[in-house]
C-alpha cells in the first residue's frame, strides 16, 4: 500500500465574491519530501496555504494533513503543521529571542526548554548577534528568518512555507534554501510556494504548476521539462540568402514549420514527439552540409523550467491554459512574470 500523503487536496474550491481563487485543486503531496506549488502572483497559492493551515474554510472539497481534515479536525491539523509566510507573525515590540520564546511557551514548553529551543533556532538562523534586539530593528531578511524559525519551534512533521524567499537578498535566499534542505534531511515534509522557477527546480522533489486556481501541470521537474515541447533545434545561417533553404530542411526533418527571426538569421523548431533530438540534429547537419548551407550556430536545446512555466501559464485566446509557447516569442521574456514587489 502506498504511504499516506502528508497533504491531500481533493476538489478544493474557494471563491471570494465573484473571484474564483481555487477552482478545484486535486493534489497528493508525499511525506518526507519538498512539494513545490509554483505559480504567478494571484494563482491561488496563499489561498491554498491558508486552507491547509486551517486559517480559511474551503467552499467545497477537502484538505487533509496527515489524514486529518482541516475543517473537521483543525486541532489535529494545527498540531502537525508549522507555518511561515506572507502574513508573518513577528512581534516588533519583542526581541528575536522573546518572539521565539513566546511561541515555545504557547506550545506548552517549560521555561528551560523554551529558552534552549529559542537560542538553538536563533543560532541556526544566524540571528545570535541580534537575539536581544527588538525585531523592529531587523532587516527584511532577518525578519523572514525569525518568522521561519518560529514555524520550527515545535519541530512539526509538516512545514508550510509561503513564498519564503520572495523579496529576499541572494544570501538570505541561499540560507533559506539550506534550511529547507536540512529540514527534509531530518524527515520533515515541506510545502513550499514560490513564483521562482529556479527555486522550485532546486528544492522541490515534485512540483505542481498552478494558474488561476487550477493545477495546470504536476510532476518532477524533469517530467515537466520533457512534457513541454522537449527539445528544440536552433540554427543561425551565415548568409541570409540561405534562410529559405535552411527553413525547408528544418521543416522536413521535424515535421513542423520552424520559427524565423530574419534579422538574427535564426531558425528554431521543436523536435517532434517521439523523435530523438540527437538523431534529428545529425540529420539536419548532414542535409545542410549536402546543400552547401553554412551555419554559424547549430544546436539542440532542452526545455527549461522557465519554458514549462511560461507555456503552462500563458493563456490561449480560447481560454485554454495549457498552450505551448509560440516560438516567435522566443526567448521567453522573464518580465512576463508578475513578480511580487519587494517588501522591506
Ligand atoms: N481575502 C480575499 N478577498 C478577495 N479576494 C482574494 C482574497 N484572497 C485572495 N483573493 C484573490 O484570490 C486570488 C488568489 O490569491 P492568492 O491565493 O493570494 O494568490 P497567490 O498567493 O498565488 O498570489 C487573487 O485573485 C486574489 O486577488
Ligand atoms: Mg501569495
Amino acid at each position: 500500500m502506498a504511504a499516506e500523503p502528508a497533504i491531500r487536496l481533493e476538489g478544493l474550491r474557494k471563491t471570494f465574491g465573484p473571484k474564483t481563487a481555487l477552482d478545484g485543486i486535486d493534489l497528493d503531496m508525499p511525506a518526507g519530501a519538498v512539494f513545490g506549488l509554483l505559480g504567478p502572483n494571484g494563482a491561488g497559492k496563499t489561498t491554498a496555504v491558508r486552507i491547509i493551515t486551517t486559517l480559511l474554510r474551503p467552499d467545497s472539497g477537502r484538505a487533509l494533513v496527515a489524514g486529518a481534515d482541516v475543517v473537521r479536525e483543525p486541532d489535529r491539523v494545527r498540531r502537525s503543521i508549522g507555518v511561515s509566510g506572507q502574513y508573518a507573525a513577528v512581534d516588533d515590540k519583542l526581541t528575536g529571542f522573546e518572539n521565539l520564546y513566546l511561541v515555545a511557551k504557547l506550545y506548552g514548553m517549560r521555561r528551560r526548554t523554551a529558552s534552549t529551543t529559542a537560542r538553538d533556532l536563533l543560532s541556526r538562523f544566524h540571528l545570535d548577534d541580534a537575539a536581544d534586539r527588538l525585531a523592529a530593528t531587523y532587516s527584511g531578511g532577518m525578519r523572514r528568518r525569525l518568522d521561519l524559525a518560529g514555524a520550527l519551534v515545535a519541530a512539526p512533521p509538516v512545514v508550510v512555507l509561503d513564498e519564503p524567499t520572495t523579496g529576499l537578498d541572494p544570501q538570505s535566499r541561499l540560507d533559506t534554501w539550506d534550511i529547507v534542505g536540512e529540514l527534509v534531511r531530518e524527515g520533515t515534509t515541506v510545502l513550499l510556494t514560490t513564483q521562482y522557477l529556479e527555486e522550485a527546480d532546486q528544492l522541490a522533489d515534485r512540483i505542481a504548476v498552478i494558474a488561476e486556481g487550477r493545477v495546470v501541470a504536476e510532476g518532477t521537474s524533469d517530467e515537466l521539462k520533457s512534457a513541454t515541447g522537449g527539445e528544440r533545434i536552433e540554427l543561425v545561417t551565415a548568409d541570409a540568402r540561405d534562410l529559405a533553404a535552411a527553413h525547408r530542411v528544418l521543416a522536413a526533418v521535424s515535421g513542423t514549420p520552424p520559427a524565423l527571426d530574419r534579422r538574427a538569421r535564426r531558425l528554431e523548431v521543436t523536435v517532434g514527439a517521439g523523435q530523438n533530438g540527437q538523431h534529428a540534429l545529425a540529420t539536419v547537419a548532414a542535409r545542410l552540409t549536402s546543400e552547401g548551407i553554412h551555419v554559424l550556430d547549430l544546436g539542440l536545446r532542452r526545455a527549461t523550467l522557465d519554458d514549462v512555466f511560461l507555456a503552462l501559464t500563458r493563456r490561449a485566446p480560447d481560454g485554454d491554459t495549457a498552450v505551448l509557447p509560440r516560438i516567435t516569442d522566443w526567448p521567453p521574456n522573464s518580465g512576463d512574470l508578475d513578480r511580487k514587489e519587494v517588501r522591506a
